[in-house]
C-alpha cells in the first residue's frame, strides 16, 4: 500500500526514482510524486493518476538534482488530488516527507501545529508529520547522541506519532542526505556503489544494487551517498545485516506478456516446480522444510492447528484446512486474521499457529502473528517475500520461492501455498499415523502438480472464447463441494476483483439455502466437477440451477460424463491426486477472470481501489 523510492548518489535521481515507482505502481496508483532537492530548494512534481502522468509532469519541472524521493499513492486521509499526493513540504519549506501507512493522531498533532503557526495545503496526515519535523527541525540545536540535527528532529517527531509509517525525509540543509524509518510499513535500504537507495519493496532497488537491508520497525536510518547508519527510536546504534537478493530485475518484468497476471498465470509450473525443489526426503516418502524451527516430537504433540490470513491467502489456508485434517488428522481452524486479533478467541495449549501471507506485510496478518504470540503461542509463517515483517518475526517458517508475484490479483502465489500447504499436511502426516507407502504415493502425486497444471493451461484458448460468451453479465456464482469450496470463493474472489463483476462462492449444496433465490438465465454458475464420490451430489446440484435456466459453466475432471445439455460450456481438466486437485482447478477460474476482466477493457494488473499489499488497517 503506497509505493516509496528514496535515492541519493551520482546520478540524476527523478529518473531512477520514476521508474522505481512504475516497478511499485502495484502498491497504490491513485497518484503519484517526486521531489528533489536542487539548487538549494526542493522541486517537487505530482499528479493524480498513474505514474506516467508523474512522468509528463516531472520532464516540466526540469528536475536535475541527484538527491530525492517520489511515491505513488494508495489514498486513505484525503481525497485522490494533487494537493493530497506526496511528497508534502513543510510549511516553512525546510523538510519534505514521503509515507506509507497511517498517523492516528494527526488531528491533535495539527492542532499544536496551527497554533505554532505552520500552515497546512493538504487534507493529509502525512503533511501533518512533516510539519512536526520542521518544528523539531527548527528547534533542534545540534545532534544530541553522536546524531545530527536532521536525525533528531525526525526521531524526536516520531516519538509523539501514533499508528503506522514508512517514512523518508529530506532535509533543505542536507544536500546528500536522507532519513528513513519505520514502524508497520515495510523499507528496505539498497547499497549499491556510491549511491544509497530506500524503497518499499526490492523490486523498486533492483536494477540498482542486489545488497539490501530490511529495515526493522522502530528503526531509523541516515543515508548517505557513501554511507548509512542505523539506530533505534530509542537512539541505540544497531549493527546492520546486508543480505543479498537472489532474483533479478528480469524476475520482475513483464516480458511479451500482456500484463502480469497472465505472465504470472502462465508461470505456474515453473512455480510450482521452485516450490517443491529439495523439499522430499531422500527416501520419496515425505516433504521436508529447512526453517520451522520445530522438532518433530514437538509436532507430534500438537493438538490444534489455527491458520490466520486475509483474502486469497485464507482460502489456501482453507484447503490446507482439509488436507491436514484428511491425512494427519489433526484439528484446524481457519480465521481471518482481522477478525482473530479482536475476537480474543478461547485458544487451547498444545495450540500452532500458521500465517500465511504472500506480501509478509498484510497489516491485520501481521497484527494477528503478534497477538497470537503475545499469549505465548508459537507462530510460523508460509510467505513469498524473503526478508518480509512477517517471516520475521514468526518462530520459524517456510518460503514459498515463487519469485516476485506483481499483479494484484494473486495466481502464482495461491497456487504454491496450495501445494505448500499439501506437503505440510503429509509432513504431519507421516509424524504420525500415514504409511509409509501411502506418503510415497503423495510425494509422486505432488511432483505431478507442475505437469499437471501444463496441461490444464492448454486450455486458455477455448476459456478466452467462453469468456468472451459471458463478459456482458454482471453477476455470477461458483460452487464447489470440499477442498473445492475454497477454489470457488477464489474464483469468485478473481472475477470481482479484476472484472468487477459481483460474483459468490459456496459449497454447491448451500446453493439451495439462499443463493438459488438469484438464478436465472441472467446469472450464470461455474461448477467444480470432479470424479469420485460427490459426482452424482455436484450433478443433482446442477440440475436444480439448469431447472431455473441459469446458465452452467462446469470444470469437469478428465472422464467425467455429464447428461446431455446439463452444462452450457464444458472446461476439461487433468483427473488428478485429490492433494492437487486444488491446484489445477485453480487454472481455469484465474484464466476465465483473466479473460472475462481483459474483454470488459478492465486494467487487470491495477484493479480500481486495491493494493498489492494492504499495510494498513
Ligand atoms: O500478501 P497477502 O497474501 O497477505 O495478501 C492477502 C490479500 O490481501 C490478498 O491475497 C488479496 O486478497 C489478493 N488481491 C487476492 O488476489
Amino acid at each position: 500500500m503506497c509505493g516509496i523510492v528514496g535515492y541519493v548518489g551520482k546520478q540524476k535521481a527523478a529518473p531512477l526514482i520514476i521508474e522505481g515507482l512504475k516497478r511499485l505502481e502495484y502498491r497504490g496508483y491513485d497518484s503519484a510524486g517526486v521531489a528533489v532537492l536542487q539548487d538549494g530548494k526542493f522541486v517537487v512534481a505530482k499528479k493524480t493518476g498513474r505514474v506516467a502522468n508523474l512522468e509528463q509532469e516531472a520532464t516540466r519541472h526540469r528536475l536535475n538534482g541527484t538527491h530525492g524521493i517520489g511515491h505513488t499513492r494508495w489514498a486513505t486521509h484525503g481525497g485522490v488530488t494533487d494537493a493530497n499526493a506526496h511528497p508534502h513540504v513543510s510549511s516553512d519549506g525546510k523538510i519534505a516527507l514521503i509515507h506509507n501507512g497511517v498517523i492516528e493522531n494527526y488531528v491533535a498533532m495539527k492542532k499544536f501545529l496551527l497554533e505554532k503557526g505552520y500552515t497546512f495545503k493538504s487534507e493529509t496526515d502525512t503533511e501533518v508529520l512533516c510539519n512536526l519535523i520542521a518544528y523539531h527541525y527548527a528547534k533542534e540545536p545540534a545532534g544530541a547522541n553522536g546524531d545530527s540535527r536532521f536525525v533528531e528532529s525526525v526521531r524526536k517527531s516520531l516519538r509523539h506519532a501514533e499508528g503506522t509509517y514508512g517514512i523518508v525525509v529530506m532535509a533543505i540543509d542536507a544536500p546528500g542526505e536522507l532519513v528513513t524509518a519505520r514502524k508497520g510499513s515495510p523499507l528496505i535500504l539498497g547499497i549499491g556503489d556510491g549511491e544509497s537507495l530506500v524503497a518499499s519493496d526490492v523490486s523498486a532497488l533492483i536494477s540498482r544494487t542486489q545488497n539490501v537491508v530490511y529495515l526493522k520497525d522502530g528503526e531509523i536510518a541516515h543515508l548517505r551517498e557513501q554511507n548509512f547508519s542505523i539506530t533505534t527510536l530509542s537512539s541505540g546504534a544497531v549493527s546492520p545485516v546486508v543480505d543479498k537478493v537472489t532474483w533479478s530485475i528480469k524476475d520482475a518484468e513483464r516480458g511479451d506478456h500482456a500484463h502480469f497476471m497472465e505472465k504470472e498465470i502462465f508461470e505456474q509450473p515453473v512455480a510450482l516446480e521452485n516450490a517443491m525443489r529439495g523439499r522430499f526426503s531422500e527416501d520419496g516418502s515425505t516433504a521436508n522444510f529447512g526453517g520451522l524451527n520445530i522438532t518433530a516430537n514437538e509436532l507430534r504433540s500438537i493438538d490444534r492447528l489455527v491458520f490466520l490470513a486475509c483474502g486469497t491467502a485464507l482460502h489456501a489456508c482453507m484447503v490446507t484446512e482439509h488436507l491436514i485434517e484428511r491425512f494427519a488428522r489433526i484439528p484446524v481452524e481457519c480465521d481471518y486474521a482481522s477478525e482473530f486479533r479482536y475476537r480474543n478467541s478461547p485458544l487451547f495449549h498444545n495450540t500452532l499457529f500458521f500465517a500465511m501471507s504472500q506480501s509478509g506485510e498484510t497489516i491485520d496478518t501481521l497484527a494477528a502473528v503478534r497477538e497470537a504470540k503475545r499469549k505465548g503461542y508459537k507462530v510460523l509463517a508460509i510467505n513469498n517475500v524473503v526478508g518480509s515483517t512477517i517471516a520475521r518475526e514468526a518462530d520459524g517458517g517456510i518460503y514459498q520461492h515463487v519469485g516476485p508475484e506483481v499483479g494484484v490479483a494473486s495466481t502464482k502465489a495461491f497456487t504454491s501455498q496450495l501445494l505448500i500447504g499439501a506437503m505440510l499436511a503429509l509432513y504431519l502426516a507421516r509424524l504420525r499415523d500415514m504409511s509409509f507407502s501411502d506418503g510415497t504415493q503423495l510425494v509422486q502425486a505432488l511432483k505431478a502438480a507442475p505437469d499437471l497444471v501444463r496441461t490444464a493451461l492448454k486450455e486458455a484458448p477455448r476459456i478466452r472464447e467462453i469468456a468472451k460468451r459471458y463478459a456482458h453479465y454482471t453477476d455470477m456464482l461458483f460452487l464447489g463441494r470440499l477442498s473445492l469450496f475454497p477454489i470457488a470463493l477464489e474464483g469468485a474472489l478473481k472475477l470481482k476483483e479484476i472484472s468487477y463483476i459481483h460474483a459468490e462462492g459456496y459449497p454447491a449444496a448451500e446453493m439451495k439455502h439462499g443463493p438459488i433465490a438469484l438464478i436465472s438465465e441472467k446469472c450464470p454458475s461455474v461448477f467444480f466437477v470432479p470424479k469420485g464420490e460427490m459426482l452424482n451430489k455436484i450433478v443433482s446440484s446442477m440440475q436444480e440451477i439448469k431447472a431455473r435456466k441459469g446458465p452452467i459453466i462446469a470444470v469437469v475432471t478428465d472422464g467425467v460424463e455429464l447428461p446431455p445439455a446439463l452444462a452450457d460450456e464444458v472446461i476439461t481438466i487433468p483427473d488428478c491426486h485429490e492433494a492437487v486437485l486444488p491446484i489445477v482447478a485453480s487454472i481455469p477460474v484465474q484464466l476465465l477472470s483473466y479473460y472475462i476482466a481483459v474483454e470488459r477493457g478492465c486494467d487487470v494488473d491495477k484493479p480500481r481501489n486495491l493494493a498489492k499489499s494492504v499495510t494498513v488497517e
